[in-house]
């Protein structure tokens, strides 16, 4: 096996127990895995190597939660709400429209590009859910396309309830029954994970409750969109049903932080979300000095938060949600990985899949120093 050297790092982030972060490092890689990491003035000889002049490197971001199977803009939406309009969950109804509309070749399309403006911005590791078909037909072939990019793939068939004419609860009864029936039969093939929007105006906590106990029985693994629009059942129900992540925590009481420090839950924040919606930013600091474990990810998705960009949602998470630059960047590698029950990615201690960003910058903090910036040298 042939044994590449990266060198002269500036600092590196491995995450490692017991050398979390070094300066004047080096690591080696062996068969796309991390085989040594050190003092660079230590290193053993590799087959190859490289220099990188003083540079960070840090663990490629893991982004837990992005919605890429879609089609159509939602700009005039975001353009109302930054003049006043609020933001309400029945927009998905206009991308369902489009995405539904579009064939596979232009889905798979929007998908590609959108990972490639990620990777170009540091991310190696990404999530992909449905929940712009919600038909059995584009449910099952929005996972399919998914599936063609990522193993961390997620059924969203309940993400809300489509032509929803009389608003009773009786059809929403009914979109359940096909969501947890023949949709979730011809999904759960291409799915790991099963989602639902847990919120007034999507599913109740009975609703979501059924959804995610069916994905279990088929095999998936619960995570949930919880408590993104105001208080709510889905924290407490992501505990409950065991969930790998309650994601967005925006409006969380006392006992909801309680039940997330004493869970293996994640608890996901999507600062994309707030900036685009004009909510106010989840309190990551409570949840962190709770001992809760939390993730940071990009949401991206059309009508909510339509950033690709780890780095841009790491500035906003230190600048305005009370995280500390090394913590926002803990929460957007290893957290992410944690979320998505992963121990391969998300750190770059030995062993770990040699998933990196090479910063153009000598410290992971110019992250959230220099906003905007395109600071991601390179990828690996
Ligand atoms: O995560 N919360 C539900 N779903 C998305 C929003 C989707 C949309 O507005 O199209 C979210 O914010
Ligand atoms: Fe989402």
């Amino acid at each position: 096996m042939t044994s590449h050297l990266v060198t002269n790092i500036g600092e590196l982030v491995t995450w490692d127990a017991d050398r979390p972060i070094l300066h004047d490092a080096a690591l080696v890689v062996e068969g796309g895995r991390v085989s040594w990491f050190g003092h660079r003035v230590d290193a053993p000889a590799a087959d190859s190597s490289n220099d990188v002049g003083g540079a960070a490197v840090i663990p490629g971001f893991v982004d837990s939660h992005t919605h890429l199977v879609f089609a159509g803009d939602r700009s005039a939406e975001f353009e109302a709400r930054m003049t006043g309009e609020p933001y309400a969950a029945g927009g998905i109804r206009t991308t369902v429209a489009a995405t539904r509309a579009a064939p596979d070749e232009q889905l798979r399309a929007n998908v590609a590009r959108h990972l490639a403006e990620m990777r170009a911005q540091g991310t190696t590791t990404a999530e992909i859910k449905s929940g712009y078909g919600l038909t059995v037909l584009d449910e099952a072939r929005s996972l399919a396309i998914a599936q063609e990019f990522t193993e961390e793939t997620t059924f969203l068939g309940a993400h809300v309830v489509p032509d929803l004419s009389t608003g009773s609860r009786g059809d929403v009864a009914a979109y359940v029954d096909l969501v947890t029936g023949a949709m979730l039969e011809k999904c759960a093939p291409y799915a790991r994970w099963i989602d639902v929007f847990c919120e007034d105006g999507a599913f109740g906590a009975d609703e979501a409750r059924t959804v995610l106990e069916a994905g279990i029985a088929a095999g998936l693994l619960p995570r949930i969109h919880a408590n993104q629009l105001g208080h709510g059942p889905g924290v407490q129900l992501a505990v409950e049903v065991g969930a790998a992540a309650a994601d967005h925590c925006t409006y969380l009481s006392d006992a909801d932080v309680d039940a997330l420090a004493g869970s293996g839950t994640v608890a996901g924040l999507l600062p994309g979300v707030e900036f685009s919606t004009r909510q106010p930013y989840p309190d990551a600091r409570r949840l962190i000095d709770a001992g809760v474990t939390v993730s940071l990810a990009t949401d991206c998705n059309p009508g909510s938060s339509y950033t690709s960009s780890m780095p841009f949602c790491v500035a906003v998470a230190v600048r305005d949600m009370g995280m500390s630059p090394r913590e926002a960047l803990w929460s957007a590698t290893k957290g992410g990985a944690l979320s998505l029950r992963r121990d391969d990615v998300g750190h770059l201690a030995v062993g770990a899949t040699a998933d990196y960003a090479v910063l153009n910058a000598p410290s992971f903090v110019h992250l959230a120093y220099r906003p905007g910036v395109p600071l991601v040298a390179a990828v690996s």
